[in-house]
Formats: C-alpha cells, sequence, structure tokens
C-alpha cells in the first residue's frame, strides 16, 4: 500500500497521506510523489480542485526524523524543495481537512492551502527551533506575514503547541469544526469550488498569490541553505537522537561542537 493515495471524485482530486503507524511523517519518497501528484493535477484540465488529508488520528507529523538522520535535505534540490516549487506554482485551490496532529511540515505545508478545516482536537506546533532546525516551505516569510512579528515568534522560538482555536484566532486556519464533520466540510467546499468557472478560479487563485509570491520562492531558497546547514548540526543530530530514543534532549553537550561547526 502506497504512503500517499489518491482518488479522483469527478473534477476533485483527493490526495490522502496514508502513514497512520508513524502519524503521516513525510519521508524524501512521500515528498517526492505529492510533488509529481500536484504537478500532474495542474496540468490535468479536469482537475478543479484537490482535497487533501491525512489517514488515521493525524494530519502529519512533519519530516520523518529516521530520514532527516539518514536523507538529510541539502540546499538545492530536494525532495522538499520539489515540494515547495510544486506549491508555489499550483494555481487550483487546495482544500485540507486536518485532524489531530499537525506539527513542523504538517502545520507550514498548510500555509500553501486556499481552506483548512481543522478538527476542535487539532494541534498545530512549529517545533523546528526544539530540532536545532529552522521554518521551511516559505514559512519563515508567510507566517509573520500573516500574523505579525510577536505572534510568529512566538510561534517560531518559542514552539509551544497550540489548539485549533487558536490557528483559527491567528488565522492560520479557515474555520475549526467538530473533528466527525472535518473531512465532510473540506468536501463540500472542494465541490462548491469544483462547480465554479475553472478559467476564472485558477486567475483568481492566481491574483491572490501574485504580491507574495517572488517573497515566498525567496524565503524558500534562503531556509533551505539555512536548513541545510542545520539539520546536519550537532545540536540537530542530538535533537533527533533524543526523539528516536524517547529522551530529553542535553543542548548543553552540543555547544562545543556548535562552535566547532
Ligand atoms: N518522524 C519519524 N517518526 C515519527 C515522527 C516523525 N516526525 N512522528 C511520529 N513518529 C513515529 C514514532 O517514532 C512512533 O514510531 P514507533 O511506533 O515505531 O515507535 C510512531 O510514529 C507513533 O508516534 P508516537 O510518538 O509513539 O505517538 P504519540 O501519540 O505519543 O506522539 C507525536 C505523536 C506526533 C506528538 C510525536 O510522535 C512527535 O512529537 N513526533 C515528532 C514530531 C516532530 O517533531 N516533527 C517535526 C519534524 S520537522
Amino acid at each position: 500500500m502506497s504512503d500517499i493515495l489518491t482518488e479522483r471524485s469527478g473534477p476533485i482530486l483527493r490526495v490522502e497521506l496514508n502513514r497512520p503507524e508513524k502519524k503521516n511523517a513525510m519521508t524524501a519518497a512521500m515528498y517526492t510523489s505529492l510533488a509529481e501528484i500536484f504537478n500532474d493535477a495542474g496540468k490535468d484540465e479536469s482537475i478543479r480542485a484537490v482535497l487533501w488529508h491525512g489517514a488515521g488520528d493525524s494530519f502529519s507529523a512533519g519530516n520523518d526524523i529516521v530520514d532527516f538522520l539518514k536523507n538529510p535535505p541539502g540546499p538545492g534540490e530536494s525532495p522538499q524543495a520539489r515540494l515547495m516549487d510544486a506549491f508555489i506554482r499550483f494555481e487550483k485551490p487546495i482544500v485540507v481537512a486536518v485532524q489531530g496532529t499537525a506539527i513542523g511540515g504538517g502545520t507550514t505545508m498548510l500555509t500553501h492551502c486556499d481552506f483548512v478545516y481543522a478538527g476542535e482536537s487539532a494541534k498545530f506546533q512549529v517545533p523546528f527551533i526544539n530540532l536545532g532546525l529552522v521554518p521551511e516551505f516559505g514559512s519563515s516569510f508567510s507566517v509573520p506575514a500573516r500574523i505579525g512579528h510577536l505572534r510568529a515568534a512566538e510561534l517560531i522560538l518559542l514552539a509551544e503547541p497550540f489548539t485549533a482555536a487558536r490557528a483559527a484566532e491567528l488565522g492560520l486556519v479557515t474555520r475549526v469544526v467538530p473533528d466527525r464533520d472535518v473531512l465532510t466540510t473540506a468536501t463540500a467546499t472542494a465541490q462548491k469550488l469544483a462547480a465554479k468557472p475553472s478559467g476564472a478560479l485558477r486567475a483568481c487563485k492566481r491574483l491572490i498569490k501574485q504580491a507574495s509570491i517572488g517573497q515566498v520562492r525567496e524565503a524558500v531558497r534562503i531556509e533551505n541553505q539555512e536548513f541545510a546547514e542545520r539539520v546536519r548540526s550537532a545540536e540537530a543530530k542530538e535533537a533527533f537522537s533524543a526523539f528516536l530514543e524517547r529522551r530529553p534532549p542535553n543542548f548543553a553537550k552540543t555547544a562545543t561542537s556548535v562552535a566547532a561547526e
């Protein structure tokens, strides 16, 4: 069974992250498949909207941490960068249903979606700092641009989990709905969008993105350089090992090696 499933329902392409036993954590292969899915959907005239969700009790626990150790992304071409590029180019609406955990990439990938419905028990977090990393997917630009510096500093520098209600207050989700309704609400919106005139729909999305697209691209380029360095750092290695060994990280012992980086 594939880690990403797709299904056509008339003009709607449903995309499901399907690695529930790992909370839909994203492997390199999953980023690559998702990039191909979005690139192909962009070219397929018969697809008018994408409905995106995760299998099991989580939307996504972000990048697979084992993969970060085995296969850290570099500053240029990478599976992650391919997906970022696919999102930036995509001109059709993306409607997402978020249930349970949306951590790391599970939160930052949402910044490329047009409708984000969150179940009331959904939990968000951008924990990059805790992992010795920096934000990605252009979120170092898009999050402060949307919510302001002080709120962004709280999310990115303190990196504590936040609720669906707080995400809605910040404008990071469209609406909070009862958990059991999240996929049906997102599906209904995708259906409404699919009934719109598709040429105008694409033109509207292109125009909405137009003012920020250059800045998102530039943020992605700079983030990827910084990320490539951080993901190989002693700090990150300690954080990843701590997660896999189910213990708290000890950044005191990374101090000398960080200085020597
Ligand atoms: N990378 C790799 N594996 C992950 C993962 C990730 N990002 N997130 C969860 N998993 C795995 C766990 O290792 C565990 O695997 P195992 O059953 O083989 O031991 C499985 O998914 C279930 O996760 P578990 O931690 O047991 O579930 P939980 O309900 O106690 O906690 C989370 C769920 C998502 C809160 C917790 O797994 C977590 O914090 N994950 C890391 C999230 C993160 O920091 N992501 C950012 C990466 S940039």
